[in-house]
């Protein structure tokens, strides 16, 4: 049930934070979520275009459903909201450290200023070279032609991006963080794609004293937060941020 904010226990929070954050905060800057309503999978087939196995059955097809992604994160008109400046502003202002987790591969959270971020599922605006290993900033369409920037090789250079059935970046280091968390955030995560959906319960069984689901609506993993903010993210956020810092004096 989703609470109002003045009534959240904020001011007991005194430590590190974890912020684990999904497509729907990127939802008001103009990108698509992938399981609501006309999202991407509504109309992408998730096999053909985030599995190991639609790339290697069609390359071509996976490099253009990123190249269009890509495109679209790169045109003038998307730009963080005011939800991704709000993270920033904590992470500035907090005492202890604010670690962001996304499971979003846009670059908006570094736009809107945050620092302390996983890109656990990776970075549409990296390419991997199958060969070399070599991770390589990118913002241009890709093809099967593109060579890798280190050695050269044509056609061994795919999204940087974690693909269904493959292991999520960074998993060591997120692990730490929930162990140690003072306060756990999701914001606009569906709560369906595991691990990320697992991090809640595994930072309650470190003792986590304050988690908090922010979404438009509940999700499966709503009955394990001890809290819940509804709401667009892009208000919800910066309002959260305002009460946690004043309640420090910020
Ligand atoms: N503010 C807050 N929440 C929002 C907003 C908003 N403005 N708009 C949408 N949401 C919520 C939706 O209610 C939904 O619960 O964001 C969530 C988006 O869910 P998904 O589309 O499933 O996105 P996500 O949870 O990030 O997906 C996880 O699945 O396909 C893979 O790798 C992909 O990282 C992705 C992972």
């Amino acid at each position: 049930m989703s609470a109002a904010i003045e009534d959240l226990p904020l001011d007991r929070v005194d430590g590190p934070i974890v912020i684990l954050t999904g497509a729907g905060i990127s939802k008001e800057s103009g990108i698509d979520t992938f399981r609501d309503k006309g999202g991407i999978w509504s109309r992408h087939s998730l096999e053909e275009v985030a599995t190991p196995e639609g790339y290697a059955a069609d390359p071509e097809k996976v490099h253009d459903f990123y190249n269009q992604r890509r495109r679209d994160l790169l045109s003038a008109d998307i730009r963080p909201n005011p939800a991704h400046e709000a993270i920033a502003r904590l992470e500035a202002g907090w005492p202890h450290r604010v670690l962001t987790v996304t499971q979003n591969i846009d670059d908006l959270h570094e736009r809107g200023g945050a620092r302390q971020l996983l890109h656990m599922h990776g970075e549409l605006l990296k390419m991997r070279c199958e060969d070399c290993a070599g991770v390589h900033d990118w913002r241009e369409d890709a093809t099967v032609q593109s060579a890798c920037p280190a050695c050269g090789r044509t056609g061994r250079l795919r999204p940087h991006v974690v693909w269904f059935g493959e292991m999520p970046f960074f998993m060591e280091e997120i692990e730490r963080a929930l162990a140690e968390a003072a306060l756990f955030i999701a914001i606009g995560t569906s709560a369906t794609v595991y691990p990320a959906a697992g991090f809640v319960m595994a930072a309650r069984d470190y003792g986590c004293p304050l988690t908090l689901e922010m979404n438009l609506e509940e999700t499966d993993a709503s009955g394990v937060f001890r809290h819940a903010l509804e709401g667009p993210a892009g208000e919800t956020v910066p309002a959260l941020v305002k009460r946690l810092l004043s309640a420090r004096g910020g």
